[in-house]
């Protein structure tokens, strides 16, 4: 099957239809696909946020609320947590793990889910104590865009997070990793969601993403310092940290 990625003018349509197609069984596929380390991706993506106490932290392209969850379980009573996505089945899914989560006291604090663009966060500047975005920056038209308005709704001091696909280098595990990714995956996809196109869109669109250094250059142009990145899974998860000045 030839597959084309979507032109800038199609790829929010395009990725919003995707999401709204596979929101059912997303978390299994995700399971099945990363052989579940995307919980340890996810934790230490959460680590780095550093969230806590009464803070209010933003889950940017927040999916099923994986993250946003992770986050609320960290903070005290009086926090909030702030999930946003532009797929409503998503977020639907999301608003029912966390009524379960809630019943089973896995948090106290307050989580909001709010449907809007990542590109257009509808937040004040200066609003959160941290922003994260987990495999989600990949999917948006305007990357850099992306990430200065995560930078914007952040206070001074405030942490942003990105973690998304890396591109591995290491001579042994590239291919490997290249022939899962391109065959397995879309298989994978075709099995639980019977949807290829979407799991083929996925190693596709991973290919395209820029390497974790550009993506550091990106979170710089920002406005953000103390920028790191380190890679995890054999660098094929990259993990980016930066700071808004104070
Ligand atoms: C691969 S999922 C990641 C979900 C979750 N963060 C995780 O790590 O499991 C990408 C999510 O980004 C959302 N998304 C993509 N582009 C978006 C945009 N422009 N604005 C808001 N959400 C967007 C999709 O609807 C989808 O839920």
């Amino acid at each position: 099957m030839s597959f084309r990625l979507p032109t800038s003018q199609e790829k929010s349509a395009y990725v919003h239809n995707q999401f709204e197609r596979i929101a059912r069984r997303y978390d299994l596929t995700n399971d099945a696909i990363s052989m579940g380390m995307h919980r340890a991706w996810k934790r230490a993506a959460v680590d780095a946020l550093c969230c806590r106490g009464q803070g209010s932290y933003l889950d940017v392209c927040c999916g099923t609320g994986d993250l946003a969850l992770r986050m609320a379980g960290r903070l005290g009573e009086g926090g909030r947590v702030t999930g946003l996505d532009f797929s409503r089945r998503m977020l639907e899914i999301a608003r029912r793990r966390a009524q379960e989560a809630s019943r089973r006291g896995q948090y106290r604090c307050a989580v909001d889910w709010v449907e809007g663009d990542a590109q257009a966060l509808p937040f004040a500047d200066s609003t959160f104590d941290g922003a994260i975005i987990s495999f989600g920056l990949r999917n948006l038209t305007d990357l850099p865009g992306g990430i200065k308005e995560m930078a914007r709704v952040v206070k001074p001091g405030g942490r942003v997070i990105n973690l998304d696909v890396g591109h591995p280098t290491n001579p042994l595990f590239a291919p490997v990793f290249a022939l899962y990714f391109r065959h397995v995956v879309p298989l994978v996809g075709e099995l639980l969601q019977q949807d290829r196109l979407a799991y083929t869109y996925l190693p596709e669109s991973a290919s395209a993403f820029p390497p974790p250094e550009e993506v550091a250059e990106m979170f710089r142009q920002a406005g953000l310092t103390q920028v790191s990145h380190r890679n995890l899974a054999v660098g094929s998860v990259a993990l980016h940290v930066g700071t808004k000045p104070s």
